[in-house]
């Protein structure tokens, strides 16, 4: 198939499967990106070392000092030139994603979407970044806020959103005048290499280097520089709900800010009168979905009883006919998982499962195959089954069935993780209860639609373990400033407020 193609189109030169990815330049070792579809090895990127970090914190205040002092507008210009060069490249970008990481090429392309829509959200942004004015309480004042940038944004992101997440941090802090270094998963390196080269190919005939840097390196070396670093105000880390406590807690010890997107067990409430066709599409794609490997994917799915036995033998037909193979075949539903320690992650869940008395109704089993295949799996849960109250990053779907929606959202609820969820049900009174503040508890509430696939343009992130944070639309855009109120006097008087009287 000239199987690596979209490499050299990605103008990425690797000599042979194992070659080294030239346009990397940093200096510590070498790090090797396999394809989770055969383990072949795809290239090897240079890691930074401790030294390239330095260079790069130092090169990112440079353009810091410049880049902050550039109108918003320009500075959206830059962006808007850049959702050109990720348009062109979708397909290829799309491909390497998939082949990288495992994705399906439609998903992978869909990310690439996310990246181009979020570019665009972000040129908009750039003459939007509104402050308030308001009325003084003394005369002859003026009170008004403006919005500043922050400084260097530490962005580290997981593999399973190898480009997008980067994306929705970086177009929407650059029209903010940050500047920001990308610490990628060290599973996903090679999508970070393209991507930077895609950016250096933009910013670097402006001037503008310095502005987006890439910093290819293990937690270990380069991760644990990046969140203890005082020059770092925000660090926006996208990863489990393990990772997030380190993240925050290091930079909160700093008094830094930190953005947080972690861990999700979402889950989709069925009720009597929900489209049973609309269901099965929503579960297929929520749950099967990228593999079960979005934060957003669906694990629970709550059936009313009335109508769990139709649904639960309609699932299982359609997992039967889900086509588990190469990611760029345009056949497949479900591509590989990320790595061999993910399939184990899946086994040791499945042992699990079946200790704590769940019953497997489809799947189940690791492919004896090459790559790093699996069934995608349905799981009749027990009651109080305890695995189900984590989020095993696997196509693993667990059902429940319940009487009365107050059981389905107090089941639904009892999970530590709050990120998204959904309801599918004709009935207003269910929709508004689901969405009311004792309804879901999830930073994302949908209704008729899955958990997963959420637009760019609507504030993405969730509560409790998954973190607090979020990324992409709506007025996300705020946690990448510093606000400022402004008081001006243009009267002659000195007025102090709250009318005290000092001294006259
Ligand atoms: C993630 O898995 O970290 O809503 C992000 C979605 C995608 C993003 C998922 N737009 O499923």
């Amino acid at each position: 198939m000239g199987k690596l193609d979209f490499l050299a189109e990605l103008g990425i030169e690797t000599e042979n499967a194992g070659g080294y990815a030239k346009e990397w330049c940093g200096s510590g070792s070498l790090l090797e990106s396999f394809a989770p579809a055969d383990e072949s090895v795809i290239a090897s990127v240079r890691q930074c070392d401790a030294g390239d970090y330095e260079n790069i914190m130092a090169n990112a205040a440079k353009a810091f000092a410049c880049w902050r002092l550039e109108p918003a507008p320009a500075r959206g210009e830059v962006v808007r030139q850049l959702g050109n060069e990720f348009r062109k490249h979708k397909v290829a970008l799309g491909k390497l994603i998939a082949w990288e990481m495992g994705k399906i090429q439609a998903e992978g392309e869909g990310e690439v979407q996310e990246m181009i829509d979020i570019a665009d959200f972000a040129v908009g942004l750039s003459r939007q970044l509104y402050g308030k004015t308001m009325h003084s309480e003394r005369p002859g004042h003026r009170m008004y806020e403006q919005w500043h940038p922050l400084g260097t944004v530490g962005v580290i992101t997981a593999f399973n959103f190898p480009g997008a997440v980067w994306a929705w941090n970086a177009m929407i802090a650059a029209v903010c005048g940050d500047v920001m270094v990308w610490k990628p998963s060290s599973k996903t390196p090679l999508t970070a290499v393209a991507i930077q080269k895609i950016v250096n190919d933009v910013l670097e005939p402006l001037e503008w280097n310095g502005v987006m840097s890439l910093l290819v390196g293990s937690s270990r070396d380069v991760g644990e520089l990046l969140i203890h670093d005082r020059r770092v105000p925000l660090v926006s880390a996208t990863g489990s709900c393990h990772m997030g406590r380190k993240v925050g807690e290091a930079v909160a010890k700093r008094l830094g800010r930190s953005l947080l997107e972690l861990g999700g067990n979402n889950g989709i409430i069925a009720m009597d009168d929900a489209d049973p066709g609309m269901v099965l599409r929503a579960v297929l794609f929520g749950a099967v979905g990228t593999t079960g490997q979005r934060c957003t994917s669906t694990r629970r799915l709550f059936l009313h009883r009335d109508i769990a036995s139709d649904i639960t033998g309609r699932l299982v037909k359609a997992y039967g006919q889900v086509k588990v193979g190469n990611p760029l075949d345009p056949d497949t539903l479900m591509g590989p998982m990320v790595d061999g320690s993910a399939v184990e992650t899946y086994s040791a869940a499945l042992e699990t499962i079946r200790e704590q008395g769940g019953e497997v109704l489809c799947g189940g089993n690791v492919l004896d195959q090459t790559g790093h295949y699996v069934e995608p799996t349905i799981v009749k849960a027990k009651p109080g089954m305890e695995i189900v109250g984590d989020e095993t990053f696997a196509p693993i779907l667990y059902l429940f069935e319940f009487d009365s929606l107050e059981d389905a959202i107090a089941m639904h609820n009892s999970v530590d993780q709050g990120l998204s969820s959904s309801i599918f049900t004709r009935d207003m009174q269910s929709v508004e209860r689901f969405l009311s503040a004792a309804g879901s508890d999830c930073g994302i509430a949908n209704v008729n639609i899955g958990t997963s696939g959420a637009e760019i343009g609507g504030a993405f992130g969730g509560e409790k373990d998954t973190g607090g944070g979020r990324e992409a639309g709506s007025d996300s855009w705020k946690a990448y400033m510093r606000r400022q109120t402004n008081t001006l006097n243009w009267s002659d008087e000195l007025p102090l407020a709250q009318g005290i009287q000092f001294g006259d």
